[in-house]
Order: structure tokens, then sequence, then C-alpha cells
């Protein structure tokens, strides 16, 4: 390594008045001074980023709590957005959301496996040339990948076509992907190799901490900038082709875990394993857990916890290794799940596919330089967000198809967006939640019930999460593909136990100081809106139904004047359940827009 000139002069200095003993002594504050030199030359370069992306881990059911090192890394050193949302609960259509910045209606890649999605589905879309490692790529980056990228992505399918857009990459594979001890990676473009008998979360440790090297390589010798994007399947429930029928088990943490937390449970909140069923459609219809299960489905939650302390660990050698390279304060590091999880919330059996909180809102943390440290964020972020945010952080502009903007970075990088609608608009309030298919209970033996089936079919719906500590309302509205509805107000209902959607023994009248009828016109008009956005009508779909801008929030929107507008407007109905994005399976896609206030008839046909 070449010394920067200062540098060795302050150690050339220093060296001569030191005697042996001293000399020792002097080791540490010679290498930060080292350190901080080769910092303020990276400071001028682009940044680095890491991105570490867990598997199925929650925020609802308190994850976060049992890993002391992320903790220490980054909720301490960095920020914590504390209102991330999924958009679709599921691994594969969350992971291309991630990777390319759209909602999974903008994709089509909305299941795991064809004809609806996995790896397949990507390629088709024609998105292998078209992703985040590419346009970091073109941005001037190194890339590399290690672990999980997509599901249906298989030792059959790896090289037909080889993912494009990584300079490195270490990829998990189908079926072996989420089989803790008998895992196989893929390297580059090599022959697929098998890790039977090691913890996969060791292997992908060592991987990464490869990665890493070969991105710091490339910083020292061409001054080129790295992303590397690792994602462990843990906490994710394991499967082993080995073991046929194919089915999802316990994660099996690793020998040295799997003492702890004895005695821990799920959190018991009131809406835990409820007396009374909750939820609308098949979810109303779950029976209550018996104690074996509970008892069961503790032990499994157990086993996520025990499972991710790898990923605790791994956390811990990535920011070791970017401090000793000396490349830490020059390195954004962001950690996310590409969904969350319940476990005996509403009676569900451990899974996600669903709506509610637990499944939607996952951790998201960015350490880095200007972020604000142990700083909670509470602007409402989503994953269509992350792609933009990368290219942001990277100094790239940011692309007319992306769903979503940067999170808000106070003190980061400056804000600079290439769209003047997002300029004149107030940080949105909603997120989007789209969903399509089949819902599958997860651990060992566990099921809906006797009454109902192995898989639920038809769990296709639209949500809409509208959060706003500013007016005070913090609201879930859901239109399913049988035409069921659902609203709750999380002010009051924090574990959505209470469906206030109106029925005939509702009791609920008034919302928000309107009647309860004008609040949900208003919030089936936004989802109507937002459940084929198209870029910037994603982040400000209100400027769609008001396209003189007069209204960006729902509190905008709730002024009686509008009252008639929305009561007249088109409304969502679905004319039948689909597994996937069959358009005319999902009844009227365009509205009303509110043009004038001459009695409030001012409107016209969007497009
Ligand atoms: C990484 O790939 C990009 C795009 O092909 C290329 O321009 C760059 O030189 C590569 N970096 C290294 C270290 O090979
Ligand atoms: C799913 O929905 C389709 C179309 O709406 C319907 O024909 C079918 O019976 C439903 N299946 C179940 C299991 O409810
Ligand atoms: C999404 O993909 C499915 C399966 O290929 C196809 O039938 C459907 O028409 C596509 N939807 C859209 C909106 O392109």
């Amino acid at each position: 390594m070449r010394l920067p000139t200062t540098a060795a002069a302050a150690i050339a200095a220093l060296a001569a008045t030191a005697n042996a003993f001293d000399l020792q002594q002097l080791q540490q504050p010679l290498q930060s001074i080292l350190k901080s030199q080769e910092n303020k030359q990276h400071q001028k370069q682009q940044p680095n980023i890491v991105f570490i992306l867990t598997d199925d881990q929650d925020l609802q059911l308190d994850s976060l709590s049992y890993m002391p090192l992320l903790q220490k890394h980054l909720q301490r050193e960095g920020t914590f957005y504390e209102n991330h949302f999924v958009p679709t609960a599921l691994c594969c259509p969350a992971r291309v959301t991630l990777w390319t910045g759209r909602y999974a209606h903008n994709t089509n890649v909305t299941n795991v496996k064809p004809p609806y999605g996995g790896y397949p589905k990507f390629v088709e879309q024609g998105f292998n040339s078209n992703f985040l490692p590419i346009w970091l790529q073109s941005a001037g980056y190194n890339t590399y990948y290690t672990g999980k990228l997509f599901n249906s992505h298989t030792v059959e399918n790896y090289h037909s076509p080889h993912v494009a857009g990584f300079n490195g990459s270490d990829f998990l594979l189908d079926p072996f992907t989420y089989s803790y001890l008998n895992s196989v990676y893929q390297r580059n473009h090599h022959e697929p190799t098998s890790y039977a008998g090691r913890h996969t979360t060791d292997v992908i440790t060592e991987k990464a901490l490869g990665l890493l090297d070969d991105g710091i390589a490339g910083v020292e010798s061409a001054g080129r900038p790295f992303f590397v994007g690792i994602a462990p399947v843990a906490p994710h429930a394991n499967m082993n082709p080995s073991d046929p029928p194919l089915k999802m088990t316990e994660p099996i943490p690793a020998e040295r875990h799997k003492h702890l937390f004895k005695g821990v449970k799920v959190p018991r909140k009131p809406h835990f394993n409820p007396d009374t069923p909750s939820g609308v459609n098949w979810i109303a219809s779950l029976p209550q857990q018996d104690e074996a299960t509970v008892d069961q489905n503790d032990h499994f939650y157990r086993q996520r916890l025990r499972a991710l302390q790898g990923v605790d660990e791994l956390v811990d050698q990535v920011v070791t290794r970017l401090d000793d390279a000396g490349v830490l304060d020059n390195t954004y590091i962001i950690y996310t799940s590409d969904n969350g999880y319940h476990i005996g919330q509403h009676r569900l059996p451990p899974g996600k596919e669903c709506g509610f909180d637990e499944d939607i809102r996952v951790p998201l943390f960015i350490r880095g330089p200007g972020i604000p440290k142990g700083r909670v964020e509470k602007a409402v972020t989503a994953h269509v967000d992350l792609a933009p945010t990368v290219l942001h952080l990277a100094g790239a502009a940011q692309r007319d198809d992306f769903d979503g903007i940067p999170v808000p970075l106070p003190n980061g990088r400056k804000q600079v967006y290439n769209r003047e609608i997002i300029e004149s608009h107030k940080r949105h309030e909603h997120a989007n939640v789209e969903f399509w298919g089949i819902a599958i209970p997860e651990g060992e033996g566990n099921s809906f019930g006797p009454n109902n089936p192995a898989v639920v079919e038809n769990n296709t719906y639209k949500g809409l999460r509208l959060h706003s500590p500013e007016s005070g309302y913090d609201l879930y509205y859901s239109v399913w593909c049988n035409n069921a509805h659902e609203l709750y107000d999380l002010t009051k209902d924090p574990y959505q136990l209470h469906n206030i959607y109106p029925s005939s023994s509702s009791i609920h009248r008034y919302l928000l100081g309107a009647s309860i009828d004008q609040v949900i016109n208003r919030l089936d008009a936004l989802l109507l809106v937002l459940k084929s956005c198209r870029g910037h009508t994603c982040h400000a779909p209100w400027s769609v139904l008001h396209p003189k801008g007069d209204v960006e929030t729902l509190k905008d929107a709730l002024d009686s004047k509008f009252d008639y507008f929305y009561e007249e407007q088109v409304k969502i109905e679905y004319d039948r359940c689909e597994g996937g994005y069959i358009v005319d399976a999902e009844g009227p896609q365009v509205g009303y827009q509110y043009l004038t206030e001459r009695d409030g008839l001012g409107w016209s046909h969007w497009e």
C-alpha cells in the first residue's frame, strides 16, 4: 500500500522520536491517523453501499430485540425507519420490487414461481438487462451479490441465462436455497457447489467477506466504489429437498446458538390467538389454536430468533471488515427484510402473505456518511423506495420508471430529484399493498384448521396503509377479490382486531370528524389510483384525482366540498379472483378527476 505523503511523514517523525517500547504503544494512534487519511481520500469518491437483506424477518414480533450487534452497529450508528412497508408480502415479488424500484403490478412478477413469478418471469419481463446492479455499474460501481436473489432460480436454470449485472456473485439456488445444512451456492459462471453439512449462514458470511475484499481492492486499485448485496435465508423456514415431500419446517440455528432463549415466547399481544375470530374472508373462519399448537409455534419462534444470531454476527463481521480496511466512513449500510411474518396473530399459523402489519412492516436501517445516529424516522417509506435510495446515494439520476422516491436522508446526501413533481409535493403518507394468489401455513404439521384447505386460494387483495402522526390518522383499508372489505383504525385498534367497515351491525358512524362513508369514499378512490399507478402517480396519487394540486393528503380530501365527487367516484370492485395479475379480473381501472368547484360536479374521466 502506498502511504499518503503526510501520513508517511507523520509516521517517520513519530518513529524517529520513539524508543522500541513506545512504538508498540504508538501502533494504535498511527493506525487511526492512516485510517482517517484514507477516509478523507475516499470521502471524495462515490460512497460504497452494502445491502443486507434477510428473509421473512419480522419487525412486529420483536426480532430486533434479540440482535444486540445489529443494535450496536445499525440502530445506534444509523437511522431506523419505523414506518417501512412491503407492498407485496412474499419473497419473490418483494425482491423484484426491491431491485427494480417498481410495484409488482408494474413488474408482473407476483408469485414465487412461473407462470406468475420466479426468476424465469423476471427474465421474461426483460429485467435481467434492466435492474439495479446494471444501473450501478453504469454509475461507476463494481457490484457483488451473495445469497438468495429470487425464487425459482435453480440448479437447472441458473445459466439460462446467467444473472446479469454483477462483477462477482455467489447465489443460493433452489431447491437447496432454504436448506440450512444442505445448501447449494453457485459462484460467477461456475458449476453449483454443495455445502452439505455446513451451516448456510456461516457459508454466506465467508462469501460476503470475500466479496467485500474484492470490492475494497477495487476502491484501492482503481478508485471504483462497490455495491455488495448480502441475502442470507434466515430466519425463513427450513426446506430440505433430500427429505421429500418438500415442507416448511422450523429454521435451524447454528450449533452455538441452539441453547439460547429458552422460555422465550411469541409476544402475547391482544391479537395473539384471540378468543373471537378477527379479520374478514378466510381469516375470519380460522379456528382458535390449541395448546399443543401454541407450544409448537413458540418453539418455531425461538428457532427463528436463534437462526437470526448468525445474521447478527454477520453484521458485526461486515462492519469490522469495512472498518479494518478504512472504508467504513465512506460506506452506507442498508439493512432490511423482504417481507414480515406472523405467528399466531389473528389465529394464523406461521407465515406471511397477509396485509396485517406483521406481514407488511419490516425493519429498515441505514447508516453511513451524514446519516443521523440513533435517529428514528417516522415518514412512511416502502420497498419501492430502496432502488431510488441506492441510486441517490450513488449520486446517479432517478429513473422515470421508478414507482418510489428516495427515503428521507436528513443530513445525508443532499436530496436531488430530477422530477419537479416530487419537489412540489409533501412526502406522501400512504403505503400501497397488493397481493395475488395463495396463502401457505408454515411449520411442520401446521394448517388453517381441520375444516379449511391445506393452502388458501384466492388470497388476492389490494390494500392501503395510511399513516400520518401529524394529522392523527393511522388506517388500513383493503378490498379482496371476493369484494370483502376491511378497515382498521390503528390509532384506537393497533392490533387490527375490529373491522369498522360499515355493515348492518356496525356501530361506527364517524371517523376523523366525517361520516365513515365519506372517509371510505376517499380511501377507495386513493386505492383505485394506486392499484394501477405508474411512476409519479404512485407517490403523488392525489394529483390524479385533483389535478389542480390542491389536495395532497386524506385530510385535504376530506373537505366537504368534495363529498359529492367522492360519492360518485368509481368504486373498486373485482370481477373474480385470479392467482396473478389478470387485468380484466380486477374491475374498473380508471375513475374521475375533480376539475372545477361549480356544484361539485366538475369531474372528468382520467387518463
Ligand atoms: C465490473 O463490471 C463493469 C461492467 O461490465 C466493468 O465496467 C468493470 O470494469 C468491472 N470491474 C472489474 C473490477 O472488473
Ligand atoms: C376462487 O375464486 C374463483 C373465481 O372468483 C372461484 O371460481 C373459485 O371457486 C374460488 N375458489 C375457492 C376455493 O374459493
Ligand atoms: C402478467 O403475467 C401473466 C402470466 O404470464 C399474464 O397472463 C398477464 O396478462 C400479465 N399481466 C399483465 C398486466 O401484463
